[in-house]
């Protein structure tokens, strides 16, 4: 390094033929001698900085695995209790005339109740603990078919404008997502709207190469399709921005928000693999973008669900694993209203005993995830070796690492999320059975 730069002096301002004093030549050493000083310290300053920012992204992703997994042991116990509330809840309101006082009492009751099931599903979302179902969608069909739901979230002062892209393609993800990014981002927008205004939500394609997203050290280039939501809203500073993600980061009055709406944005755009950017300026509204990979054309997409046009009663026979006794209960007098014969156990053992002694035929395993003495999986592969080809569908409120591989279910594994509806759990069954499409 030295002796470069200090023929480099030589040759460029002074030039060969001239001779050289000797406090020049100190001069020029050293000169050279501090800028290299001076850049050992910089090197060392940066590789400084470096560590420093591994160790408060370490800091960061600790934190956030010790709160998503208390977040998914909350949800597991808080789901199944919403079950037995929700389910008998819906048991009692079929009971009622709609003229009677107490139809309407029970009707509220189950809304809170769904509301419950909601703020759960977003901390498991938040956790990356939910079991999710990616299918191939065309993103402009899925959007269009979520624009009903948001009008009604966002109230008759905003304009919700909805610009699908021509170019837009097709996405791997579960479409539940979509609905669930889309709506905290408008409903956010219309926070920072506060009045009357427009959010647009607009589709469209990008292709990304390494440069393209500033901070995405680890991009992966190829082609995405961008869903951008923008509003008119208030908008925010630098400072907000920074912190946007963070979980339970809010700048909401105490008991409006509870900060996990981005968070779980954000969770379920690197849960598929995507990438999600804001811009936004104090007084001038803020734009969300999400890039999500784009699918190759001649992907097959997801048929539709088969919806209500399928029977979703049925004869067979289930053996149902629960060690929760009311949702057992629940779950059989369920199961009985929809036609089936139940052979109710409340342990892993007593299933196996059950699939042995049992005399007649067993069409379907329908058991719990999480058990104390022996986990779900296992139950059904140890079911399986006493009655080969039998139907599994597992149910769960808190999921991802037993039966499903990061999270996403194989093919042909069935799961039923809890807390679950007399509907959800009568269509579960049959496509575990084997009826729909889908399955
Ligand atoms: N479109 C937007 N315009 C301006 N600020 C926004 C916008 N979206 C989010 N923010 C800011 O980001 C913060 C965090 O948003 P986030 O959705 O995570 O939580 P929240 O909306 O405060 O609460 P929650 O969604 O849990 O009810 C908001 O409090 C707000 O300050
Ligand atoms: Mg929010």
């Amino acid at each position: 390094m030295h002796l470069v730069f200090e023929s480099a002096i030589c040759h460029e301002h002074v030039g060969p033929e001239r001779e050289w004093h000797e406090d020049e030549k100190a001069f020029a050493m050293a000169m050279a001698n501090l800028v290299s000083l001076a850049l050992e310290r910089a090197a060392r300053r940066k590789a400084e900085q470096e560590r420093e920012s591994l160790a408060s992204q370490l800091l960061q992703s600790q934190k956030l695995e010790a709160i998503g997994r208390l977040a998914g042991g909350v949800a597991h116990d808080f789901n199944n209790m919403l079950t037995v509330i929700l389910g008998n809840a819906e048991y009692v309101l079929g009971t009622f005339d709609a003229d009677d006082d107490r139809h309407e009492s029970m009707v509220q009751l189950m809304r809170a109740g769904q509301r419950s099931a909601d703020l759960t599903r977003q901390l498991l979302a938040f956790a990356r603990r939910q079991a999710v179902e990616p299918r191939v969608l065309d993103i402009n069909d899925s959007i269009s078919h979520t624009l009903k739901m948001l009008g009604r979230l966002l109230g008759e002062d905003i304009r919700l404008v909805w610009k699908p892209g021509a170019d837009a393609g097709k996405v791997l993800i579960d479409p539940a997502q979509i609905d669930q990014m889309l709506a905290n981002l408008t409903i956010n927008a219309r926070d920072a709207i506060r009045g009357i205004g427009t959010i647009v939500l607009e589709t469209g394609s990008a292709t990304l190469d390494k440069d393209s997203l500033p901070n995405e050290d680890d991009l992966v280039a190829g082609c995405y399709t961008v869903i951008s939501v923008s509003d008119t809203g208030c908008g925010m500073d630098a400072a907000t921005q920074q912190r946007i993600f963070e979980p339970f980061f809010t700048t909401k009055a105490q008991g409006e928000g509870t900060g996990l709406g981005l968070a779980t944005v954000y969770g379920i755009v690197s849960q598929n693999n995507g990438y999600i950017k804001v811009y936004s300026e104090p007084g001038h509204g803020a734009i969300f973008k999400i890039y999500l990979p784009t699918q190759a054309d001649g992907t097959p997409q997801a048929s539709a669900p088969s919806g209500e046009s399928t029977t979703l009663r049925g004869s067979e026979t289930v053996l149902l694993v629960e060690d929760e006794r009311s949702l057992m209960e629940l779950a059989q007098r369920m199961l009985e209203r929809l036609g089936y014969t139940v052979l109710p156990a409340s342990s892993a053992d007593e299933a196996l005993v059950l699939a042995t002694s049992y005399d007649g035929r067993i069409d379907l395993l329908l058991t719990d995830v999480i058990m104390p003495e022996m986990n779900g999986r296992d139950v059904w592969i140890k079911v399986a070796e006493k009655r080969p080809g039998i139907r599994c569908l597992f149910m769960s409120g808190y999921t991802a690492e037993v039966i499903a591989h990061q999270g996403v279910l194989e093919e042909g594994v069935h799961f039923l999320q809890k807390p679950f509806t007399l509907k959800g759990l009568a269509a579960k069954v049959r496509e575990a059975l084997g009826d729909s499409e889908t399955a």
